[in-house]
């Protein structure tokens, strides 16, 4: 089980091994934190994601897969992409895409500690633009996190505002799980 961080701050200002981006399937930026990284990251790193959809991602990143580039001017040596899903409503369809969120977690757990990272800091998936209520993406989150088997040992969810940095409190209290 990893050491689990929960800080109110700034992505982009992160000093970790790899940074995850909440993308969008294109890899070609966007608002929010995509565009915050693409922002402060340099144009690097749209390169590489154009160049993954030239030739492995001709149709881009499916939600709930992950992918990683360099880091341009960012504090660290990758960015991890990751498409998580936008949230549907309640109903029979927020399970599946639950257990998509659930996906791109996992996947960028796996994909950092696969390429070495010591460290890797997290945004809040989906719980911007792609609509997801707070306490449940706090939630899968979390869970996913501390059920992972394959992650870099210390995973840090930077968030951006205190009331999801509460969200993220109140869930690592209903998990059970030390949080600092
Ligand atoms: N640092 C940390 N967190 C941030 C930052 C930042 N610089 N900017 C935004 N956030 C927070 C948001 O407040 C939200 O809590 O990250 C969380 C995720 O929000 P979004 O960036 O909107 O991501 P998401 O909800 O997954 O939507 C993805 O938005 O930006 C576009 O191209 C992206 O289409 C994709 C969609």
């Amino acid at each position: 089980m990893p050491r689990i961080e929960l800080v109110v701050g700034d992505l982009t200002a992160e000093h970790v091994d790899a940074i995850v981006n909440a993308a969008n399937s294109s890899l070609l930026g966007g608002g929010g934190v995509d565009g915050a990284i693409h922002r402060t990251g340099g144009p690097a790193i749209l390169a590489e994601c154009r160049q993954l959809r030239t030739t492995v991602l001709p149709d881009g990143l499916p939600t709930g897969q992950a992918v990683a580039t360099g880091a341009g001017n960012l504090h660290a040596k990758w960015v991890v992409h990751t498409v998580g899903p936008v949230w549907p409503g309640p109903g029979p369809e927020e399970a599946t895409r639950r257990r998509l969120l659930a996906s791109a977690y996992r996947e960028s757990l796996a994909l950092a500690a696969g390429l070495g990272a010591a460290s890797v800091a997290f945004p809040a998936i989906s719980a911007g633009v792609y609509g997801w209520p707070a306490d449940d993406a706090a939630l899968v989150a979390l869970e996913t996190t501390a059920q992972s088997d394959a992650a870099p040992a210390l995973v840090r969810f930077v968030l951006f505002s205190e009331r999801m940095h509460v969200a993220f409190r109140a869930a690592a209290d209903r998990l059970a799980l030390d949080a600092s």
